[in-house]
């Protein structure tokens, strides 16, 4: 779907006009993706709006910064301040939030030394990311993701999505909603842009992270969430077959929020329906997101905006 313009973007401390927030074509950024970045959900509430775990993704954005070496001039306060500022200059909830850092115009070359770092803060109204109500179809890729050592698969770094798009392309091009990838060792990693679950006689599982997947606010709220519920929950590295014999399997992600898998490869899972794991745990999560549960982990940053959109029922 097309961008919805809002009015500003946070620059480097200050709003600045959304058609304003430009870089220029010899930025390093440009070149070489020398850039991280946060994808971040403001929902609606019965009264304002409130930011999902806004310091665990920015200190996410600061980590992903160290891992490269970036030295942002903002500290972890600063950084959700900012966001807060942008959204409710805006007046645009609920909304997508998108803080990044880039190494911007300085030098050419692929050390970034003498390109300035820019952090910019945009937030614009989004929907849906994997559309449909129902479960999604999906595949394996016949793309890996990073092999450890390479790209650190823990920074979310632009150049990842390099092979993210990679995996949905190819996904796409062949009918599927998304792709699921491999590691280098075969084992389950994660979607292009979401991490994966499967339920399983009544337990929990999910790959670790050493298996190359992103380190997902999400897939830890599901975790605490499904704890919190008396699910058992594992950890623990998956070979590609178990996705196909799962009761029932689940993306997680920001964008993607708690999504139902229908089908891997063409397998259906079990009846093909949301199961009732994924059920409670979405309705957990959304549930707290939109304010309609208590905020029993410390969840929700308020932003005083009131929302454009009711709170779904
Ligand atoms: C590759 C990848 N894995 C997992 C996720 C899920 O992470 P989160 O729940 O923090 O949005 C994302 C989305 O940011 C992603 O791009």
């Amino acid at each position: 779907m097309p961008i919805q313009s809002t009015s500003k973007i946070w620059h480097n401390g200050t709003l600045i006009p959304w058609e304003n927030a430009n870089i220029h074509v010899m930025s390093h950024v440009i070149h070489y993706g020398s850039s991280v970045f946060e994808g971040i959900r403001c929902y609606a509430q019965p009264q304002g709006s409130a930011v999902f775990r806004l310091p665990e993704h920015m200190q996410r954005l600061i980590d992903s910064a160290k891992i490269y070496r970036m030295e942002l001039p903002f500290t972890l306060d600063e950084l959700c301040a900012a966001v807060v500022e942008v959204i409710e200059a805006n007046g645009v909830a609920p909304c997508y939030i998108r803080p990044i850092a880039l190494r911007g115009y300085g030098e050419m070359g692929v050390s970034p030394k003498g390109s300035p770092i820019e952090v910019y803060i945009a937030n614009f109204p989004w929907g849906k990311y994997i559309a449909g109500h129902g479960g999604a179809d999906v595949c394996v890729s016949s793309w890996n993701r990073l092999a450890p050592n390479t790209m650190p698969a823990l920074a979310k770094a632009g150049a990842n999505y390099m092979n993210s798009q990679l995996i949905r392309m190819e996904a796409e091009i062949n009918g599927y909603q998304e792709g699921i990838a491999l590691d280098v060792n075969g084992l389950v990693s994660e979607g292009s842009g979401e991490n994966i679950f499967v339920v399983r006689n009544g337990v929990i599982y999910t790959p670790p992270l050493s298996n190359s997947a992103l380190s997902g606010i999400t897939r830890d709220s599901v975790l605490t969430i499904a704890r919190h519920l008396g699910i058992p929950v594992v950890e623990q590295a998956m070979p590609r077959e178990l996705l196909y014999i799962a009761d029932e399997a689940f993306f997680t992600g920001t964008a993607a929020e708690v999504h139902s898998i229908r089908s891997v490869d063409r397998i259906q899972i079990a009846d093909g329906l949301v199961g009732p794991v994924t059920k409670q745990i979405s309705e957990e999560f959304m549930g707290i997101a939109h304010g309609l549960r208590p905020d029993r982990f410390g969840w929700l940053t308020h932003v005083n905006v009131n929302s454009s959109q009711p709170v779904p029922a």
